[in-house]
């Protein structure tokens, strides 16, 4: 039937990105074992359940931007965790570095100065009831912290992300165990990609 095979063709898939470095770069913050079975196990299950879900549902478009920003329930929660994994492999970089000057004076602008930005980041992610995330956000041309618990993105309420950490216990439980404060702080110090938070600001 033409509209059959027109449906399967439009069906939506989505494949798992590969880490943007090795699995061993963000050590000592993040293990190599904490990396392979939080992108390769954790996050490969929610691309691969989207990917289920979508096989069933009747969604349009094209992006998985899309599929969030229009389902709920199972879906918009696999959907969510796939792309808050993405953008969290990206948050990450290898090399511990400090903010560009032109960065460093938009956290001072609002924020007040880089170390009350650190404190506010450090508290949404320590602070977080439960499973979640800490995002730096541009809303409205102005940065902000904020938490979500569980899968919820910024990005599924018209936010433009920044950065984010997740706070999810499988994220930290192998190298901290239960200290999500040693794993939160070792992260804003040590492994922040700067870079791509200007990148996503322009
Ligand atoms: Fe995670």
């Amino acid at each position: 039937m033409a509209t059959a095979t027109a449906k399967a063709v439009q069906r939506l898939h989505f494949n798992l990105p590969p880490l943007p470095y090795p699995e061993d770069a963000l050590e000592p913050v993040i293990s190599a074992e904490t990396l392979s079975l939080h992108h390769g196990k954790h996050h490969k299950k929610y691309v691969d359940t989207t990917n289920e879900l979508l096989a069933k549902a009747d969604m349009r478009g094209s992006t998985l931007e899309d599929v969030v920003r229009s389902s709920q329930g199972k879906l918009f929660n696999n959907a969510a965790q796939a792309w808050n994994h993405a953008f969290y492999w990206q948050s990450l970089s290898p090399k511990a570095a400090a903010p560009s000057a032109a960065m460093r004076q938009r956290l001072e602008r609002d924020f007040g100065t880089y170390e009350s930005f650190v404190d506010k980041f450090a508290a949404a992610a320590i602070g977080q009831f439960g499973s979640g995330w800490a995002w730096l956000v541009d809303k409205d041309g102005k940065l902000e912290v904020i938490a979500t618990p569980n899968a919820d993105t910024p990005m599924a309420h018209g936010v433009r992300c920044l950065l984010t950490i997740d706070v999810w216990e499988h994220a930290y439980y192998v190298d901290y165990r239960n200290q999500r404060e040693r794993y939160v702080q070792a992260v804003i110090e040590k492994r922040l990609n700067w870079e791509f938070a200007e990148k996503n600001l322009k």
